[in-house]
C-alpha cells in the first residue's frame, strides 16, 4: 500500500506528483536525523533525493541545485554521517548513500540549508 503523502503531509496532488516524479518506487518513510532533528524519508532512495523530498512535503529544507550533479562525481554532497549503533563519523555522498532507518546526518553539506519550522 502506498504511503499517503497527501494526508500525512497535507500537501496538493501536485506536490506529490513531484515528489514521485524524483523519487524511486518505496514502501515506506524511514526516521533520520538531520542536523539533531528528525525527518522522515523514503526508503529505496538516497538521502539527497530524500532531502529533496523532505524540503517539498515541509518546507524545512531547500537546496541549491546549481552545486550539485546528484551522481555521484562532483562531491560537493559529503556529508558527515553517523551509522546506528556506530561511534565514528564517516565522510559519506549523500546522493550515493541509501536513507536507512537510523542513520544521523551531522552536519549537511554547503548547499543545503535545514530550517525546522514550528508547528
Ligand atoms: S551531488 Fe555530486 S556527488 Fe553527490
Amino acid at each position: 500500500m502506498p504511503v499517503d503523502l497527501k494526508a500525512i503531509f497535507n500537501v496538493d496532488d501536485a506536490t506529490v506528483a513531484e515528489a514521485n516524479d524524483i523519487l524511486r518506487p518505496y514502501d515506506k518513510l524511514v526516521p533520520i536525523i538531520i542536523e539533531g532533528n528528525q525527518v522522515m524519508l523514503p526508503e529505496n532512495n538516497s538521502l539527497w533525493r530524500g532531502m529533496q523530498f523532505w524540503g517539498l512535503m515541509t518546507g524545512e529544507i531547500s537546496i541549491d541545485f546549481s552545486l550539485f550533479c546528484i551522481a555521484g562525481t562532483c562531491k560537493n554532497c559529503k556529508s558527515r554521517i553517523k551509522r546506528p549503533g556506530e561511534e565514528g563519523r564517516l565522510s559519506m555522498l549523500a546522493c550515493q548513500t541509501m536513507a536507512t532507518e537510523g542513520l544521523e546526518i551531522v552536519r549537511l553539506p554547503m548547499g543545503f540549508t535545514y530550517r525546522k519550522k514550528s508547528y
